[in-house]
């Protein structure tokens, strides 16, 4: 384990006989970890752990999360600090690199990623082999995995530059496949990328520009959406970096393994939350019928949960939904939209939830989708596009946990076992006697 150290073992009861030492190994931050790796060589015995609740999985030095206290840090900086004082391309540097970048680092940073982001001319092709009313979730996933057919000088994943290449170019290419996506979807022109804007410029010129009529870019708008990005550039070990993680350990290339990101990302308990917390406002309605929802989520028998709501991780504020509202706010006013009917209900159902003792009791918060709906709903973008801006912003992450991986020594495929409950051995029985 690179960066971890063992700082005492523990004893397990070994069938109320032996006891067994295990290393106990302590990171930099955050709680100690019991090492079994050796468990079944000594015992014969897996450990069973479903959902991996008790389980790391790998060693990181790229995010830290401590979801008891509700923080959330890349390399150490504080994510509160980085949407107040930093940009998406140095948060993109910071993962990638490990540092914050001088000046000119990040000047060179910016431009190279520049040089990545139009897309092969023939990629269009798939675009317009998809339905216009597909979901761009799934144009996504295939566009985002053919790119393995069209960029093979960056294929190889034993060559450190080759991975280099390979995650500018995610980088870079993902605004461009996520416009494109919506364009295809209102049946626009595609728009090209201005490689004179900034990251997030470019991206707002691309989805809503069209060649008709000039297109202004607002640098409130611009900052919210490049905060939007900043507040989901990585999450540690969440669901779809682990799947990042799983294709990639088995040696695939990367496009394939974002792709297979993108794909886990898309379901309601993960990236998909923030186009359902919409769906669910609008299905609520009026503040009037908070109770009765707040109710549906709290009953055993009812399948419905306030989406927005609740972590695996964070059991206190997730701090990406403090910032998120604070932008929602801006955003409404730089917009001009007063009383948002929207906005006061999501606040409503807040405040009520907060106060719920079934809410308190199972340390219920707001995550990071439930405001960002409402910002991204203002500012155009359709319900489909809001899980779509979260792959897009996540993709560094991926790419920076998928390359720590590539270069951890000890790397081995992601093989996870399992509790057998199916039948023990019988003998086969012929067709005739069935
Ligand atoms: N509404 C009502 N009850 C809930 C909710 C909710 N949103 N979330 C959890 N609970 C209850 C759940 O029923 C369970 O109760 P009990 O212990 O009585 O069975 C308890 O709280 C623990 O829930 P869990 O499902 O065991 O917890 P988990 O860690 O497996 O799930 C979660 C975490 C995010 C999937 C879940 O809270 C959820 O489904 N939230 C709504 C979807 C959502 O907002 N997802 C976005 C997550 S943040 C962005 C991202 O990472 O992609």
């Amino acid at each position: 384990m690179s960066g971890s150290k063992v700082t005492g073992t523990v004893n397990l009861a070994e069938e109320g006989k032996d006891t067994i030492e295990l290393p106990l190994v302590d990171g930099s931050v955050g709680p100690k970890v019991v090492d079994i790796r050796k468990l079944y060589a000594q015992t014969g015995h897996f450990t069973y752990d479903p959902g991996f609740t008790s389980t790391a999985s790998c060693d990181s030095a790229i995010t830290y999360i401590d979801g008891d206290q509700g923080v959330l840090m890349h390399r150490g900086y504080k994510i509160e600090e980085l949407a107040a004082s930093s940009d998406y391309m140095e948060v993109c540097y910071l993962l990638l690199k490990g540092e914050l970048p001088t000046e000119e680092e990040k000047t060179k940073f910016s431009t190279d990623i520049t040089y990545h982001t139009m897309l092969h001319e023939q990629l269009i092709q798939f675009f317009r082999g998809f339905r216009r009313d597909a979901h761009p979730m799934a144009v996504m996933v295939g566009v985002v995995g053919a790119l393995s057919a069209f960029y093979h000088d960056s294929t190889d994943i034993n060559d450190p530059h080759q991975r280099m290449v390979a995650s500018y170019r995610l980088i870079a290419k993902m605004p461009t496949i996520a416009a494109m996506a919506y364009k295809y979807s209102v049946g626009q022109p595609f728009v090209y990328p201005r490689n004179d804007l900034s990251y997030a410029e470019n991206f707002l010129h691309m989805t809503f520009s069209v060649p008709a009529e000039e297109y202004k870019i607002s640098p409130t708008i611009a900052r919210a959406m490049d905060r939007i990005f900043i507040l989901h550039a990585d999450h540690e070990q969440n669901a779809s970096t682990s799947t990042v993680r799983l294709a990639g350990s088995s040696g695939a290339n990367p496009f394939a393994c974002i792709a297979a990101g993108i794909a886990c990302l898309w379901g309601p308990a993960h990236g998909g939350a923030n186009e359902a917390v919409l769906t669910m406002l609008e299905e609520i309605g009026s503040v009037d019928r908070v109770q009765e929802f707040i109710a549906k989520a709290k009953d055993k028998n009812d399948p419905f949960r306030l989406m927005g709501f609740g972590h695996r991780v964070y059991k206190n504020y997730d701090p990406r939904a403090k910032v998120m509202q604070e932008t929602c706010h801006e955003v409404l006013d730089e917009l001009g939209i007063k009383d948002e009917p929207m906005l006061k209900l999501a606040m409503e159902l807040e405040r009520i939830a907060l106060e719920d003792e079934y809410f308190i009791e199972k340390k219920l918060f707001p995550n990071v989708d439930f405001y960002s709906g409402i910002i991204l709903k203002a500012l155009g973008f359709p319900t489909s596009m809001f899980t779509v801006l979260f792959a897009l912003a996540r993709t560094v992450g991926w790419v920076a946990q998928w390359n720590e991986m590539m270069e951890d020594p000890g790397q081995k495929i992601g093989r996870p076992r399992q509790l057998y409950t199916g039948y023990a051995e019988r003998p086969f029985v012929p067709i005739n006697k069935r």
